[in-house]
């Protein structure tokens, strides 16, 4: 979701920035644009679509500082108009945001009174007139001043065409990074963006402010206090951001899940003891039995890890728990009694909403454990404790591969709360036994991809689906129903098996197929009833199971995984679905790797 890029140096900033926004296309982005001072003057180019337009319309123009941006769609259509950078009536200053300004209303109302007249209908264009009309020589002042006068969530970048070897970027609940190199300066939105530069970073706090100079950079505080503050190292490796042999980063992601399974439970089995160990966070044994209740805070796929995660850490290690979706929770006032110990999922750890979660539940006093994939994150940062997945970058805006290692690490936890209360040691063995067993289990699911295709091609004209399952099932139901809609564009219902008869098995007709998720053990008879209801209605049932026994009646297709406990059937039935929403999407023509107005890391509200 929006991206910033910027640079100061020697170099030609313009195609660093433009390599910048390719690997910041991953969060998706419907419109791009650049702006520089090469002669005094502001110069900008802005596209609708694709980086390669943008990249046609610069052609072999080059600048030593430049500022880029993709853009997803908040205030304003799609346009070439409303895509950044932004800039005032007079064009001396130029802008361009990631996030929100929610007072952006009432700062246009006052400008307008003030005779600015506006080219666009973005938030953004409010800063550069408020910029513009601040400023008296002093660039940095004027920014400030305009800054004081802004609500929301945000981060920015600004220049100004008098000061054509100066940066201003600032960032207010939303990531900003800059990078120091070596007499160069980069920033961006994703740390990930500047390995290829420079591992010494500086993270931009809410309310701070970055003066940047060739000479280096300048810190502010919120007050306009002069701050210093270490640079951190970027520890992680440099992602490989290619497709490979497959036809789309979503597919390559799916099928490298054996290994990124593997890698989320690496060094973290304790066999010996039947339990499990965690290097990434710092907590005594009293902490870990001091809990009595467990908070879930999350969006999205990572919400359905959350609901996977409720069902075993209430069933194993007997705690309550509460799973609530974090755009929703914000708002509430919560009440975070003793004992009460808060997970916060996110794969991108940038999701402005579990972020606002996050850090009501830790003014609450509560410890708040981050489950993330990208180290560097703001959540990850600003969590408690963060237990990493270790999945390497998801390029895919869905979610495959991030989905099955939170279910993993989620797994391990439970486990080791479990084993500090009810689990005894000889079970905790065997459940470690059977986790080591899913890379080889979820290639064998991989392994099917052939015929999960031709069950895709036979159901590619459906526009109506249900996914059902009972118990460990329900969950994975919404998760293989979400992976259908987004990248398929199909309407997909994920429900509890046992819940069609209240009201939904109203839709079912020989139009409308079912996948039924049929393999949690415990449930299985009782997933039966529910289906043979929806057979009678006519309904196809399309059966994902661990058997064909008892299912004869039942299915039209049929696809088989491993047997394993129910707790770890959630991830390989998710790849079976994965792989189903997959062939579904290309069947239909579907944009799989950036499906229609999705983003990867939801840094709005
Ligand atoms: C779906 C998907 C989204 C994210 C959600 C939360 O495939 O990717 O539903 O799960 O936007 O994102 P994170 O996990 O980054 O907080």
């Amino acid at each position: 979701m929006c991206g910033i890029y910027a640079y100061l140096g020697h170099r030609n900033g313009v195609k660093i920035a433009l390599d910048g926004l390719h690997r910041l296309e991953y969060r998706g982005y419907d419109s791009a644009g650049l702006a520089a001072i090469p002669n005094g003057e502001i110069v900008a180019f802005r596209e609708v679509g694709k980086i390669a337009e943008l990249e046609k319309a610069v052609g072999d123009f080059s600048a030593n500082l430049v500022i880029a941006h993709t853009r997803w769609a908040t205030h304003g259509k799609v346009t070439r108009e409303n895509s950044h950078p932004q800039f005032d009536e007079k064009k001396n200053c130029a802008v361009i945001l990631n996030g929100i300004i929610e007072n952006y209303q009432t700062l246009r109302e006052a400008l307008r009174k003030e005779g600015v007249k506006f080219a666009s209908d973005t938030d953004t264009e409010v800063i550069p007139n408020l910029v513009a009309r601040a400023y008296e020589g002093d660039f940095l002042r004027a920014c400030q001043q305009a800054l004081l006068l802004l609500k929301g969530s945000f981060a920015v970048a600004i220049i100004h065409k008098n000061h054509p070897r100066e940066l201003v970027v600032a960032a207010n609940g939303s990531p900003l990074v800059i990078g120091i190199g070596a007499g160069e300066t980069f920033v961006s939105s994703d740390p990930n963006a500047l390995i290829h530069h420079t591992r010494e970073v500086i993270y931009l706090a809410d309310g701070e402010i970055g003066y940047i100079k060739p000479e280096g950079v300048e810190l502010f505080d919120a007050t306009m206090s002069q701050i210093s503050k270490k640079t951190e190292k970027l520890l992680h490796e440099a992602e490989e951001m290619s497709k490979g042999q497959f036809e789309h980063y979503t597919l390559k992601e799916i099928f490298e899940q054996p290994r990124t399974i593997s890698n989320a439970m690496m060094s973290r089995f304790f066999e010996e003891w039947g339990t499990v160990a965690f290097d990434d966070i710092n907590l005594a044994i009293s902490d870990y039995i001091a809990i009595k209740r467990i908070l879930i805070v999350a969006c999205g796929t990572s919400l359905h890890a959350g609901y996977v995660a409720s069902y075993m850490l209430e069933d194993l290690a007997r705690i309550p728990t509460q799973v609530e979706i974090s755009s929703e929770f914000r708002y509430k006032n919560p009440i975070v009694p003793e004992g009460t110990f808060v997970i916060a999922i996110s794969q991108s750890g940038e999701t402005a909403d579990t972020l606002a979660a996050l850090r009501e539940l830790k003014a609450k006093g509560a410890y708040v454990l981050a489950i993330c994939n990208v180290p560097g994150s703001t959540i990850a940062r600003e969590a408690s404790g963060c237990l990493f997945l270790r999945a390497g970058a998801e390029i895919g805006v869905c979610s495959t591969k991030a989905f099955t290692s939170q279910l993993v690490v989620l797994t391990l936890f439970t486990l080791l709360l479990a084993r500090m209360r009810h689990m005894s040691k000889p079970e905790g063995r065997k459940f470690l036994q059977m986790m080591e067993k899913l890379p080889g289990q979820a290639q064998l699911v991989l392994d099917q991809a052939s015929h999960i295709e031709k069950i895709a091609k036979k159901y590619a004209q459906y526009n109506d689906f249900f996914f059902v399952g009972r118990r460990y099932m329900f969950p994975t139901s919404l998760e293989g129903a979400l992976k259908l809609k987004e990248i398929a564009y199909v309407n997909a219902n994920g429900y509890a098996a046992g819940e069609m008869k209240h009201g939904p098995i109203a839709l079912i007709n020989e139009n409308c197929p079912t996948v039924a998720l049929a393999c949690d053990k415990v449930m299985f008879e009782k997933t039966l009833s529910n289906l043979m209801e929806i057979k009678a209605r006519h309904g196809k049932v399309i059966v994902v199971a661990t058997k064909k026994d008892g299912l004869d009646e039942i299915a039209d297709d049929y696809i088989l995984i491993p047997e394993t406990y129910d707790e770890l059937t959630p991830i390989l039935a998710s790849i079976a679905c994965q792989l189903f929403a997959y062939y579904m999407a290309r069947e239909r023509g579907a944009e799989i790797d950036k499906p229609r107005n999705l983003a990867k890391a939801v840094t709005v509200e």
